[in-house]
């Protein structure tokens, strides 16, 4: 089997750049769960200034930012909405159970949009016991089981009034909201002001090797400190991965541009393949495809992991392919050879 050439599995694969591993051994630390770590604080303080609001809590991962937000929102038997493709919803382990006891009513379409009609019909009545109250909407932009989709500003803006209306949470997962904001050229500012918290993920597309940072108000960023503690997400010298946080928002941002042209070329390419019956549109960095019926993903992964080549299976019809800043033209080119060459 020829050695891996490139990994196409997720975004969350790559490997610090020289530059970025210079900036890590370089970092001024301290106690971060002490409070005096000034890189972390300066990573914090950086992203809440981006956004607009008011403070920011490091966290060892963007399960961890999503699960302390809801646990904040919400009271156990409460209900939260949110994309029936939502990550927190299907790939984080039921932490919403586990870690807050909510339970979640879920809609939306195919690409992980969810409009304020529908979460309105989704709505439980509150003067009714015996419905569970609904609390939080939880968004994700951009939507990973959607494609990498972009929800754009207006339709969250719309969700937001909704949410006011109703007296609701509002979170952002936005795990990939630099994507987003590269894609659609919009302002973070923008988004500090609709959600009431935001999850930026720095080890996707950004390219940091550990890190999410929570972003809120400077009550709700204290109730989290909390909860990061409870959940022992706590980590002393973090300043050494803040280091790296800050490193990719300031080289890295926009290059996702570039993930986002190859991701289109490798979509256009593979519609045309003779044994992909779907493909979301790829407006960001990934490319999610379905096989024909009769097709099975497993001996595709084979033929590809056998040519150095990885992508990662979302269920036994649906692959994925994520462009990152491992992969370059070289790269996609082998993986379109090697895709052309599939019998099939
Ligand atoms: C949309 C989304 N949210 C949250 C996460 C969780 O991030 P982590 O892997 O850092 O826990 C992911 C991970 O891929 C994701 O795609």
């Amino acid at each position: 089997m020829k050695p891996l050439n490139a990994d196409f599995r997720s975004d969350t694969v790559t490997r610090p750049t020289e530059g970025m591993l210079r900036a890590m051994c370089a970092a001024n630390v301290g106690d971060d769960v002490l409070g005096d770590d000034p890189t972390v604080q300066r990573l914090e303080a950086v992203l809440a200034e981006r956004f607009g609001m008011e403070a920011g809590l490091f966290c060892p991962s963007g399960t961890m930012t999503n699960q302390i937000a809801v646990k904040v929102h919400t009271r156990p038997g409460d209900e939260l909405i949110c994309s029936k493709l939502a990550h927190v919803y299907n790939y984080e382990g039921g932490g919403l159970a586990f870690n807050s006891g909510v339970q979640v009513r879920v809609g939306g379409d195919d690409y992980g949009r969810l409009s304020a009609a529908e979460a309105e019909s989704l709505l439980q009545p509150m003067d009714n016991v015996h419905a569970a109250p609904t609390r939080l909407v939880v968004a994700e932009n951009t939507s990973n089981k959607g494609g990498g989709t972009t929800l754009g500003l207006p339709a969250l803006q719309e969700l937001g009034a909704f949410t006011r209306t109703h007296g609701l949470g509002y979170h952002l997962d936005g795990a990939r909201l630099f994507n987003a904001l590269v894609a659609d050229r919009e302002r973070p500012e923008d988004y500090g002001r609709v959600f009431d918290s935001v999850s930026i993920c720095l080890s996707k597309g950004l390219g940091a090797p550990v890190g999410s940072v929570l972003l809120g108000s400077k009550d709700f960023i204290h109730e989290a400190r909390r909860i990061r503690k409870r959940l022992g997400g706590g980590m002393r010298q973090a300043g050494y991965l803040a280091a790296a946080g800050l490193y990719a928002l300031e080289h890295h941002v926009d290059r996702l541009a570039e993930d986002h042209a190859r991701a289109a070329d490798l979509a256009a390419f593979m519609k045309d393949l003779p044994y992909v019956a779907e493909l979301k549109p790829a407006p960001t960095n990934m490319v999610l495809f379905r096989l024909a019926p009769g097709h099975d993903g497993g001996p595709l992964l084979a033929h590809l992991e056998a040519r150095g080549l990885r992508l990662i299976a979302m269920d036994r019809h649906w692959l994925r392919a994520v462009l990152h800043y491992d992969v370059g033209d070289a790269e996609v080119r082998e993986l379109r050879d090697a895709l052309a060459a599939w019998p099939g």
